[in-house]
């Protein structure tokens, strides 16, 4: 595996494999867990060769968010990464990626409103900026992405399509499902972040969601259900939330009561120093 830093190798590592076949892009802030490493995999089956960058953007953090704590492992991410046969690691420094006088800033209307873009204002942002960067620089044939951020995931497609985007193309930017831990809990950087005791109480959130989709697929009413889960989870320990909301799984139109189309159950919620995110699907009715 060769790792680059910089943009003018990164360019001609990727030229080459382009000659090579097909390019998989799997991008990521590292601390990489299954979750990630589950992208990888996806990815290779996709394409010939597999190219993963780890860039914790500065960009998509708020002033008191965690940029600073997020845990950077570059040298244990790099073994990962190679006994899974990656291609190419691309981890800029942030002056290669923002050099002196940057200044442009993508915009996603819609889709980026509400759930985390309300919880976190330019969030979605700076997510959409250095992935159209990274999608430039690269020139993926395909990029890998988890359901786990469903709502980046509707941005970042919503982009490809809005910016004719082509390499990669909108339906080139592939969905993979939330890989969980054994009781539940879906996998994430953050998790690191939470005591033992805080650890076992985080399972509270997806048990209680599994029973509100029960109970919307069974016929309940949806804001006496989320008023219900919003409980259950506090119950279970987190100390706040910040939404709880039934969507329409593809534009996420907020819904207050079952619909006739696929719909996502999404839900952030805070406990000991973490903020968590989780969804989940919930069928029509
Ligand atoms: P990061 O949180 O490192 O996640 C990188 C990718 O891994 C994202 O597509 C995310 O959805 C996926 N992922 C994380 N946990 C997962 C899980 N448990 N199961 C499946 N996929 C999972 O998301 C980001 O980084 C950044 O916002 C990024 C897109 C890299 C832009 O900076």
């Amino acid at each position: 595996m060769q790792t680059v830093h910089a943009l003018d190798p990164l360019r001609n590592a990727v030229a080459d494999l382009h000659k090579a076949g097909a390019v998989a892009l799997v991008p990521t802030m590292g601390a990489l867990h299954e979750g990630h490493l589950t992208l990888v995999r996806e990815a290779k089956a996709q394409a010939k060769s597999v190219v993963v960058s780890i860039f914790v953007n500065p960009l998509q953090f708020g002033a008191n968010e965690d940029l600073d704590a997020y845990p950077r492992q570059l040298a244990r991410d790099s073994a990962l990464l190679e006994t899974e046969g990656v291609d190419l690691l691309w981890a800029p420094t942030v002056e290669a990626m923002y050099p002196a006088g940057f200044a442009s800033n993508i915009a996603v209307a819609g889709v980026s409103e509400g759930l985390c873009g309300a919880a976190r204002p330019g969030h979605f942002d700076g997510v959409a900026t250095v992935v159209c960067k990274l999608f430039n620089q690269v020139m993926p044939d395909v990029a890998l992405f988890g359901e786990k951020d469903w709502q980046q995931l509707a941005v970042i497609r919503r982009m490809a399509r809005d910016l004719d985007l082509t390499r990669p193309a909108a339906d080139a930017v592939l969905g993979v499902p939330t890989v969980r831990e054994a009781d539940g809990l879906a996998m994430s950087s953050r998790n690191a972040y939470l005591s033992a005791e805080e650890r076992q109480a985080a399972v509270a959130l997806p048990a209680a969601m599994r029973r509100a989709i029960a109970a919307i697929e069974g016929g309940a009413d949806v804001p006496v259900t989320l008023a219900r889960l919003q409980a259950d989870i506090l119950e279970g320990g987190f100390r706040s939330i910040d939404y709880a909301e039934l969507r329409d799984a593809d534009d996420l139109t907020p819904l207050s009561a079952r619909s006739d189309r696929p719909m996502r159950l999404i839900v952030a919620a805070r406990i000991g120093p973490a903020r968590l995110i989780d969804n989940m699907p919930v069928a029509p009715g």
